[in-house]
């Protein structure tokens, strides 16, 4: 892991995006930049070298680029968990809340054997609600999850706080205050 790094500083924030009032964390930035990229996606796996990480399982969108990277340095598979209607073979969904309805989030019903040591990703843990769905899919498959790492927390929205509720040890690099 990079000590010098500012991962804050790399990521761009845009306020009023998507809606007025919210400060959109964009992480663009800092997935252009040839050094935040790689020490971002070193300081994410260094936890869990030595864990056994059979699949890292990433959150449709942006945790499939950080996931992938991941996978790679970790030598470990990828099992992409996506928003409904996009994967070929049967899945498993798990419906979650959004800030206005319900979306449902689902896997390959034979994308985990069950037993395997599992590491979940994503870019951002904001209320948790994704973060959930995907433990409770990938836990329906039989996944040992290891952990659960994301670039960004925003603590005020206590999606921390429910994963580890549910048992999911939590390590992000970035944390901002607000929303
Ligand atoms: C964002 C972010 C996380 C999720 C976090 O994804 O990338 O996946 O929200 O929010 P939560 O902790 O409150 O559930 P978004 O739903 O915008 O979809 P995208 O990644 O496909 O753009
Ligand atoms: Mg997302």
């Amino acid at each position: 892991m990079s000590e010098t790094t500012d991962f804050a500083a790399a990521i761009r924030t845009i306020p009023d995006y998507p809606k007025p009032g919210i400060m959109f964390r964009d992480i663009t930035t800092l997935l252009a930049s040839p050094e935040a990229f790689r020490a971002a996606v070193d300081a994410m796996v260094a936890p869990y070298t030595d864990d056994g990480v059979a699949l890292v399982a990433g959150i449709e969108a942006r945790g499939f680029i950080l996931g992938g990277a991941m996978s790679h340095q970790l030598s470990a598979g990828f099992v992409p968990i996506r928003k409904k209607g996009k994967l070929p073979l049967e899945t498993i969904r798990v419906a979650y809340s959004l800030e206005y309805g319900v979306d449902e989030m689902e896997v390959h019903r034979d994308a985990v054997v069950p037993g395997s040591r599992v590491l979940l990703t994503d870019d951002l843990i904001a209320t948790g609600g994704t973060a959930e769905a995907a433990v409770k899919l990938l836990r329906e498959l039989g996944a040992e999850i290891v952990g659960a790492c994301f670039v960004i927390d925003l603590p005020e929205l206590g999606g921390r706080r429910r994963l580890e509720e549910m048992g999911v040890s939590v390590k992000t690099l970035v944390t901002f205050d607000g929303h």
